[in-house]
């Protein structure tokens, strides 16, 4: 479906994000493996969080999801199995949720049953190997196409035992498919990590009672029993981002976004942005069920181009579709470096974002592992293909919001992935949605 988008005279308001999806998945895959039974409230509404619901209750576990009718999010009741789930009477289907296949393969592995867990053309498409390799030298016996590095993927049992590994790359779902494997694990499971990336599940298996140990790059996990603990999801800091970079990048703009998780693992935007000399204030900083959580207000801003590589590249990496517009917006050149992995996610995003922004009338370079974005205060309009990828959609449309000419996303249903209100929100803020 086709939505068109342009430029509001102002931009002016309060927006409340959406549970965060990486914690969603984790209270919702964590609890269902746990002792006792756990409500975790501001569940993302995202398709996403909904596949590894379905997912869950294929394995037998118990969950009643109660809809919300106010910005509060769905609420999910999750009775704890006692690390007891049971074979699926058919295919697990992870969608388009990079999240939900690589959690649920460490969570699945050396699991007494067959289980195969497939995916959209996408996912099925997407880097497995470096789940199956490590999960298979901890001992689980897991079969993928090309010679074990695609999905579908079959998980056929095995024994584990805990191993020490050295991530090849900076990737929290690689890390929590491990540490998930470890609990259940003969003996320590031991990771090393390039850089930090999201720690959501160290602290929460660790809330739940798990003997998680991190030090500096250094995580490890013996076996445990989990106890279910209640989760409230804080807003997610990669949907508050579009609302971010927008009211940077309008003239006329203030916006509040309310309850963002600002866990340091995931405020690389906030880095990001702050160095661009964007107008961005944290008030009512507080601690929400472990994590810290605050209101974000935006102003308008006047932008310049900046630097960003390692180490800062994790703890921003689903941001940067939406970045490469503040890039354009601003004035000067942003380089982006040490992200190769961005060419591995739900599209190639350094050659999505390069195209889009071509065509967009933006000068831009793409590398092996990033791009440079030639600011010049401007991007055009047109029609834009976001390649069924949710962020490249909701980027495109922030462009639509800033930009002189209106916008066309050629398939914006896809931002329900993980945002289904986006476009509502558009609207609600004045954008004018066609
Ligand atoms: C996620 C980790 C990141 C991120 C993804 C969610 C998670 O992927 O891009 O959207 O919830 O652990 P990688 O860990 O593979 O980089």
């Amino acid at each position: 479906m086709p939505i068109t988008i342009s430029r509001p005279r102002a931009l002016r308001g309060d927006i409340t994000a959406p549970g965060d999806k990486s914690v969603s998945h984790r209270a919702a895959i964590f609890n269902s493996l746990a002792k006792g039974d756990a409500l975790v409230t501001n569940f993302s509404p995202g398709n996403d969080c909904t596949s590894t619901v379905h997912l869950l209750r294929a394995l037998g576990v118990r969950i009643e999801r109660t809809p919300s009718n106010s910005d509060a999010g769905d609420s999910l009741h999750v009775r704890g199995t006692g690390d007891a789930w049971i074979e699926p009477d058919n295919v697990l289907d992870a969608g388009n949720s990079g999240t939900t296949m690589r959690l649920m393969a460490g969570a699945l592995a050396g699991r007494p049953f067959l289980a195969v867990m497939t995916g959209d053309d996408s996912l099925n498409g997407r880097p497995m190997g470096r789940v199956i390799d490590p999960l298979s030298q901890m001992g689980a016996e897991i079969r993928g196409r090309r010679r074990d590095t695609l999905a579908p993927l079959i998980f056929q049992g095995g024994k584990l035992r805990g191993i020490d590994y050295e991530l090849p790359v900076a990737s929290a779902q690689l890390k929590s498919a491990l540490l998930l494997a470890g609990l259940r694990a003969e003996g320590p499971t031991r990771i090393s990590q390039p850089a930090l990336s999201r720690d959501h599940t160290e602290r929460m298996l660790g809330a739940m009672g798990a003997p998680v140990k991190v030090e500096g790059l250094h995580v490890s996990v013996s076996p445990c029993r989990l106890n279910a603990v209640d989760v409230q999801v804080p807003g997610d800091i990669s949907s508050a981002a579009f609302w971010m970079v927008a009211a940077a990048t309008h003239q006329n703009a203030e916006l509040c976004i309310r309850g963002v998780g600002i866990n340091p693992s995931r405020t690389g935007v906030l880095t990001a942005l702050r160095a661009m000399g964007a107008n961005l204030q944290l008030t009512e900083q507080r601690i929400v069920a472990g994590e810290p959580v605050a209101d974000v207000v935006v102003r308008s801003s006047r932008l310049r181009g900046t630097e960003i590589g390692h180490p800062l590249v994790p703890l921003l990496i689903d941001e940067i579709p939406v970045l490469a517009v503040a890039a354009a917006m601003a004035e000067g050149v942003t380089t982006i470096r040490d992200a190769a992995e961005l060419r591995v996610k739900e599209t190639d995003r350094i050659e999505a974002t390069i195209d889009w922004l071509r065509s967009a009338g933006v000068e831009c370079e793409g590398r092996p592992d990033g791009m440079s974005i030639m600011g010049a205060g401007r991007i055009m309009g047109g029609t834009f293909d976001p390649r069924n990828d949710h962020r490249l959609a909701m980027s495109i449309g922030v462009a639509g919001l800033v930009g002189e000419q209106p916008v066309t996303v050629s398939n914006g249903e896809v931002a329900s992935v993980s945002y289904p209100g986006f476009w509502n929100e558009v609207r609600r803020l004045g954008g004018i949605v066609g």
